[in-house]
């Protein structure tokens, strides 16, 4: 091996135990625990998730260095997410992570979750990775930002959501449906063989690049509410243009904010991160725009844009190189920043 360091990955902020490991910038294994426990109650119970991160966190690292094929000795540093997230769910990764750093005498990163989705893009893959300067639409569950990212560890939000985040308001109207959760993945599944079309929604009119997902929500609960009354199987005969219409006015939304932050930075270089980045018709509409307009777009491997490990180590590489580590007294933060 050369000497790129090795960089253990524990990712816990939400409802995905994860722990991957990463050769310089390439990546050995990335092994991701989901909760299935969750899709009972129709959302993420936390108290659930943390004790469920606690049964999941040594088997998983566990398989992670067996599929990587090293020994834990040839680890260089371990990276965990220090937020934002659930607090019990972070504070399994995190107490993980300080116990093996200090078992194995080796240095500890923390790291941003939503800075994780960013630098997912670095990840090695043999495909062009972004140049700085670039925006980020980084779109999950819980998050909703533009970001202008200069380098690895310079970044600004331009724009975020003062409500819902567009994970959210995918699987809330999902829940409307009647679909499991998380929803996001069935709605976009059931708009394939819809049309965008068939139904219009009321959208926040929101300043600057600010998002805003509530009273699109609350058009989608009073125009099928409305259509049950005269007819109950409104849902069902319907499913699929419903789908393909609620999923077009989420990504209008998303997209009509990123073309006016590309109007007013000038920077036309794109990515996109986070969850809602596996959205299919998200993903094709921003490859639309980015030849219409001769925009460089850059799009994550299906596996690093929900939550995962890999993300992590990659962030962690990064602060390996600046020296960037912090001692056994860090506490994660439910509510972190850049
Ligand atoms: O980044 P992520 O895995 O976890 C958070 O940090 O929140 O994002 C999860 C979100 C969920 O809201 C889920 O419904 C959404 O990403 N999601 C999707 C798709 N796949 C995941 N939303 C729309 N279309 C998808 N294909
Ligand atoms: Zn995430």
């Amino acid at each position: 091996m050369t000497k790129e360091p090795i960089i253990l990955g524990i990712e816990s902020s939400c409802d995905d135990t994860s722990a991957a490991i990463l050769h310089g910038q390439k990546i050995l294994s990335n092994i991701v625990a989901n909760q299935q426990v969750h899709s009972l109650y129709g959302g993420v119970v936390p108290e659930l998730a943390s004790r469920a991160h606690q049964q999941n966190i040594i088997p998983v690292v566990d398989a992670a260095i067996k599929k990587a094929n090293i020994n834990k000795e040839d680890i260089s540093a371990i990276a965990f997410t220090k937020g934002p997230g659930l607090l019990g769910s972070l504070l399994v990764g995190s107490s993980f992570a300080k116990s093996f750093a200090m078992g194995m005498n080796i240095p500890l990163i923390a790291v941003n979750h939503m800075q994780g989705h960013i630098l997912s893009h670095f990840i090695d893959e043999g495909e062009p990775i972004p140049k700085f300067p670039f925006l980020c639409l980084t779109v999950s569950g819980g998050h909703t930002q533009i970001v202008r990212v200069e380098s690895a560890s310079n970044m600004q939000v331009i724009g975020t959501t003062i409500d819902d985040a567009a994970g959210e308001a995918f699987d809330k109207s999902a829940k409307i449906l009647g679909l499991p959760y998380p929803g996001g993945p069935h709605i976009d599944k059931h708009a394939k063989k819809g049309n965008i079309h068939t139904f219009a929604f009321g959208k926040s009119k929101i300043k600057e690049l600010n998002f805003s997902f509530s009273g699109l929500k609350t058009s989608i609960l009073y125009k099928i509410q409305n259509n049950l009354q005269k007819n109950p199987r409104f849902i069902e005969e319907n499913l699929e243009n419903l789908c393909a219409s609620i999923q077009h006015s989420i990504v209008s939304i998303l997209l009509n904010k990123l073309e006016k932050a590309i109007k007013l930075t000038g920077i036309k270089q794109l990515a996109i991160a986070g969850g809602v980045s596996a959205n299919s018709y998200l993903r094709s509409e921003l490859g639309k725009l980015a030849i219409d307009k001769g925009h460089q777009l850059y799009i994550p491997k299906f596996e690093y844009c929900t939550d995962n490990a890999a993300m992590i180590a990659i962030t962690g590489y990064f602060k390996y190189l600046d020296n960037n580590f912090i001692d056994q007294s860090e506490t994660p933060s439910a509510r972190l920043s850049f």
